[in-house]
């Protein structure tokens, strides 16, 4: 008989309520410009859908920030020291392997996610891996503020590590205060960071509209959800996915309203005009001057930057 290996999770739920999600989508939903916050994507299906995106051939992010990684593993492992490593947006946890392979002498790490499911999965696929990391995930809404609980064994210098320019979701003054507010919950410590670097929008228009229309399956899974979730009635017939590079800096993604149209909620209706955007996304990109001014502006120094050989991708590590 084979016994397996079934770790326990220590998992602290902090996940929004269905009520903050109502209250999201009916203000997003009335402004002029409609929105909707990004992190609202990531339910179960929408998590699959960006695991998707990670791999495709016009998404080079994932790829490139791997490389660098994996390319820079051991000097990364000498800054990391034996520091709790608390990583924001952890996704199916693969990035933080290529660290913990480079630092055995990590001992705890803290997975944050609002993929409750997601979370919950990878976190006991790594504790397979890795049976004497102390492994604690958290389901939170990292972007809005958020707290770790009081454990001792946090009580050690904290790394944040933040991949795959998850930070290009916020404009850049909120990046600024994002990054403050991380300054409070990490106490002092150092960020491991990835940010996307400005390109052509040759190569960044198909990352985020590419042919096989996962990026696009991706946006519209929102409504999916919503129809699902807060009993809304969008016909996916009647709306398309579109993206486009701002020269500000950021890519734009938003689902268009095929026609004149009006969706039912139960405690209201919203009408889209024809040619109508409800915005699902920026994505920001910066150079590494740019992402080290912004950066410095939120009281963080930077002290290393790495990128690939085609100038794709970053990763800083910057402490405070
Ligand atoms: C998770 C915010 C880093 O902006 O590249 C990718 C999200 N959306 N394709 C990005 C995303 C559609 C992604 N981030």
């Amino acid at each position: 008989m084979t016994l397996t290996f079934d770790p326990v999770v220590q998992f602290y739920d902090f996940h929004p309520a269905v009520d903050d999600f109502r209250t999201a989508v009916l203000q997003g939903l009335t402004q002029p410009q409609k929105a909707i916050a990004p992190q609202f994507l990531y339910d179960k299906r929408g998590s699959e859908l960006f695991d998707q995106i990670c791999m495709l051939e016009e998404y080079y992010l994932t790829r490139t920030e791997v490389q660098i990684l994996q390319d820079n593993a051991t000097e990364i492992a000498k800054l990391l020291g034996d520091s709790v490593l608390i990583e924001l947006g952890s996704g199916s946890s693969q990035k933080v392997r290529i660290l913990l392979e480079a630092a055995p002498q990590v001992k705890t790490y803290v997975a944050l996610d609002i993929s409750r499911q997601h979370l919950y999965e990878s976190c006991k696929a790594l504790m397979q891996d890795h049976r004497q990391l102390e492994t604690i995930a958290i389901c939170t809404d990292y972007m809005r503020s958020f707290q770790i609980p009081d454990l001792p064994v946090l009580q050690n210098q904290r790394v944040g590590f933040f991949p795959g320019s998850s930070i290009g979701n916020l404009e850049p003054d909120e990046a600024v205060e994002f990054l403050k507010n991380l300054a409070s919950v990490l106490g002092s410590g150092a960020l491991l960071i990835g940010v996307d670097l400005k390109k052509s929008k040759e190569i960044l228009e198909p990352a985020y509209d590419d042919a096989k229309g996962i990026s696009a399956a991706f946006a519209l899974n929102l409504l999916t959800r919503i129809n699902r979730e807060l009993g809304a009635n969008f016909n996916l017939d009647h709306f398309s996915y579109d993206a486009f590079y701002n020269p500000i800096g950021r890519i734009e993604m938003r689902i268009v309203s095929l026609k004149d149209q009006v969706v039912q909620f139960k405690e209201m209706s919203v009408p889209f005009a024809q040619g109508e955007t409800l915005r699902t996304e920026h994505s920001y990109k910066y150079s590494v001057e740019e992402f080290q001014a912004l950066a410095t502006k939120a009281g963080l120094q930077p002290k290393q930057v790495w990128t690939d050989s085609q100038q794709l991708f970053s990763v800083h590590y910057l402490s405070w």
